[in-house]
């Protein structure tokens, strides 16, 4: 294994991706003390939530409160994910700094998830992205379904390559390619991402793995591998698309932070602190957090840090 990455950037997705698929109510506070709890831990880019619809996706319905009420820390970076003009237009309402906009490499995906069709996002990007820029709003870009499909089975790595470029041809900084469903694999990883590199540079790159079948830390030693510099992951492996059957945890950012620990690569978060923040939504959540390093603390298998962490 070769890594010549030193430094990672975890962008936390937990806030968001980690609890629109909860089924209980999350009171708002709760997320508020979530997000200060993970800027603390020193995560530097945390998404506080989606300026969707209400009804397609009811656990973010608060998401402006959350937003407005969040201590904001100048040194982190707050996205929100938003959808169409009306999410931006909420979003601006309350002083969103930063978005993300999202859309798929499969046709049947996007329909279902945000009821177009891709041509049709881009349709909507070019009004929106434009609109946001002009706010002074730093825009990211996100491709769902980068590796399998719930609707349609395998994708092909040209079209995700042409859904990324348009992204970045929009105006994004920087495109997250996802596996929305947990299907990929290392050698497929390194496929899509030799094929992205060819005409992207890795800086405008990250990946999103969900863990679903137990290969996201895989799938990031072999994007570590290929360069790959920015990951997103959730605190305590919450996660799921409702649009996506299936679909579990996100790689949970305690994994991912004890891994890169290891191996001497600095991503400035403190994973003691990190489970401090994971423990702040648990009990909200009525099922236990997925991520394995956080059940072998609770477990008390083993020290609640690395050894770098620990040694205080
Ligand atoms: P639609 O029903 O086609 O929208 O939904 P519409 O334009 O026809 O409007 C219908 C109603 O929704 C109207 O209200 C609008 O005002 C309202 P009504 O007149 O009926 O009272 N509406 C909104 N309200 C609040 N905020 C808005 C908004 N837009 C319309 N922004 C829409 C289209 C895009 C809105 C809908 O499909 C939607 O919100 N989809 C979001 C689904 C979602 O959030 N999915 C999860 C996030 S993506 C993900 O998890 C993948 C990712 O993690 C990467 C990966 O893992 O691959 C990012
Ligand atoms: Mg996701």
């Amino acid at each position: 294994m070769k890594i010549s990455v030193e430094s990672v950037k975890v962008v936390e997705v937990g806030p968001r991706d980690g609890l629109q698929n909860e089924k209980v109510t999350i009171p708002t506070q709760a997320k508020v003390d979530y997000i200060t709890a993970l800027g603390d831990a020193g995560l530097r880019v945390i998404e506080a939530g989606a300026f969707v619809s209400p009804k397609w996706v009811p656990q973010m319905a608060d998401s402006a409160d959350v937003y407005r009420d969040i201590p904001k820390d100048p040194g982190v970076e707050y996205p929100v994910l938003v959808p169409n003009m009306k999410g931006l237009e909420r979003a601006i309402e309350v002083g969103v700094k930063s978005i993300a906009i999202f859309t798929a490499a499969s046709e049947s995906f996007n329909k279902r998830n945000i009821n177009m069709s891709i041509d049709e996002s881009f349709e909507n990007f070019a009004q929106v992205v434009p609109r946001a820029l002009g706010e002074g709003m730093r825009v990211r870009g996100y491709v769902s379904t980068a590796f399998g499909c719930p609707y349609e089975g395998e994708v092909a790595p040209e079209r995700v390559l042409e859904v990324v470029a348009r992204l970045l041809d929009v105006g994004c900084y920087e495109v997250s390619v996802g596996d929305t469903i947990g299907v990929g694999t290392p050698m497929q990883v390194q496929g899509v991402i030799g094929m992205l590199l060819q005409v992207i540079p890795p800086k405008r790159l990250a990946m999103h793995f969900h863990d679903t079948r137990g290969t996201a830390l895989a799938n990031t030693l072999a994007a570590l591998e290929m360069g790959i510099t920015t990951f997103d992951s959730s605190a305590g492996g919450l996660g799921g698309c409702p649009y996506a059957p299936g679909a579990s945890g996100n790689m949970a950012t305690e994994d991912l932070i004890y891994l890169l620990d290891g191996m001497g690569i600095e991503s400035g978060v403190d994973l003691k602190r990190l489970v401090d923040a994971s423990s702040i939504i648990a009990p909200y959540l009525d099922h236990p957090l997925p991520g394995r390093y956080l059940q072998a603390c609770t477990r008390r298998a083993m020290p609640v840090a690395t050894r770098s962490a620990t040694v205080q």
